[in-house]
């Protein structure tokens, strides 16, 4: 692929790994990333450190680097974190979106990818989920993110931008190569922490309630390798920059796993038993999220090829030893 691209958040999880396939299917990559989440970009891209919102360097890195596409990963993204702390994700996530936007819009970009989230839909009351399904997020993190999205459609309209909201389900996994890693800090997702009990690193896992209305109680979800969101954002350029319409695209395997069958298939793979105890239900869970990936096969002609559970964890495991 051609052309010169932006990654903002490229030093993250999704956006490093991201940042490694532009840069391998031959794209001129520029990570925008404040390190703020001490992480790192991955070898083969320029960095610029700075902030999204820093219109000047904005416009100063499009202008040097002949930027025309652009895939907007930066972002906060801890749900319990933006209950306790709404301006946090409100300006990170939505103002400073804004901003960044209002330079991109000048520069007549021919692709905008925004990272968005299985949270837009809140409960869902239909499962798997279809884009067109009813949403009404339950935390300021959903908030944020489907106010982007609302921002985009509106400035795809009136500004001609050319846009794509990809809504992530449970993004995990690693780079096969073992030399990408998802390092957030605290950890509070499921894959990371199973594989940390496992090897001694931390205590037993606590699996938040059993009681849900689900096969064995546990909350069921849509586990998507990072390598898969990776080639979707690919898609998604290539799609846009051939002047077709994207809009809001999920980005699931549409294979539901439940808390426990990821713990029984994380002790396959690592050859022992998880330690875990059963706790409490976590507040704002939903009893199952389960992406429709009907449309992202439709529109961007994508299908997962690595998002079996047992490869998702073994990779996982691999960037964890
Ligand atoms: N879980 C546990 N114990 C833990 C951690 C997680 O039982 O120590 C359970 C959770 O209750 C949930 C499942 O494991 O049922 C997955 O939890 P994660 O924290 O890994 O991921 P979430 O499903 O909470 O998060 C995903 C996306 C978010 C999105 C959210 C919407 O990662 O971006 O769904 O609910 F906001």
């Amino acid at each position: 692929m051609k052309g010169s691209i932006l990654v903002t958040g490229g030093a993250g999880f999704v956006g490093s790994h991201f940042a490694r396939a532009a840069a391998e299917a031959g794209m001129r990559v520029t990570v925008l990333d404040d390190l703020s989440a001490g992480t790192k970009p991955p070898p083969g891209v320029e960095l610029v450190v700075g902030d999204i919102a820093d219109q000047a360097l904005v416009a100063k890195t499009i202008r040097e680097r002949g930027i025309t596409a652009y895939a907007h990963f930066a972002g906060k993204i801890c749900v319990g974190e933006s209950v306790e702390k709404p301006a946090m994700y409100f300006d990170g996530n939505l103002v400073k979106t804004i901003a960044l936007l209002d330079v991109v819009r000048e520069h007549a970009p021919e692709a905008f990818l925004f990272s968005s989230t299985a949270a837009v839909y809140g409960m869902p009351d239909v499962v798997p989920i279809p884009e067109d399904a009813r949403k009404e997020p339950i935390n300021p993190y959903g908030d944020s993110k489907l106010s982007v999205e609302r921002v985009l459609a509106a400035y795809g309209h009136a500004y001609k931008l050319p846009w794509a909201a990809l809504r992530y389900f449970n993004a995990a996994g690693a780079h096969p190569d073992g030399t990408l890693r998802e390092a957030h800090d605290p950890e509070t997702h499921l894959i990371p922490l199973v594989i940390d009990a496992a090897l001694g690193r931390r205590g037993p896992l606590t699996v938040f309630g059993e009681d849900y209305e689900t096969r064995d109680g546990t909350c069921v979800r849509d586990y998507v390798h990072v390598c898969d969101l990776a080639s979707a954002h690919l898609a998604a350029i290539s799609t846009l920059s051939s002047g077709r319409a994207v809009g809001a695209v999920n980005l699931g395997s549409s294979t539901g796993f439940t808390v426990k069958e990821v713990l029984d298939e994380a002790a396959r793979v690592l050859g022992k038993p998880i330690p875990h105890s059963i706790g409490a239900r976590r507040p704002g869970d939903p009893a199952t999220l389960l992406a429709s990936n009907a449309r992202a096969a439709q529109v961007l002609g994508w299908r997962p090829q690595r998002s079996e559970l047992g490869t998702v964890i073994d990779d996982a495991v691999r960037s964890r030893r």
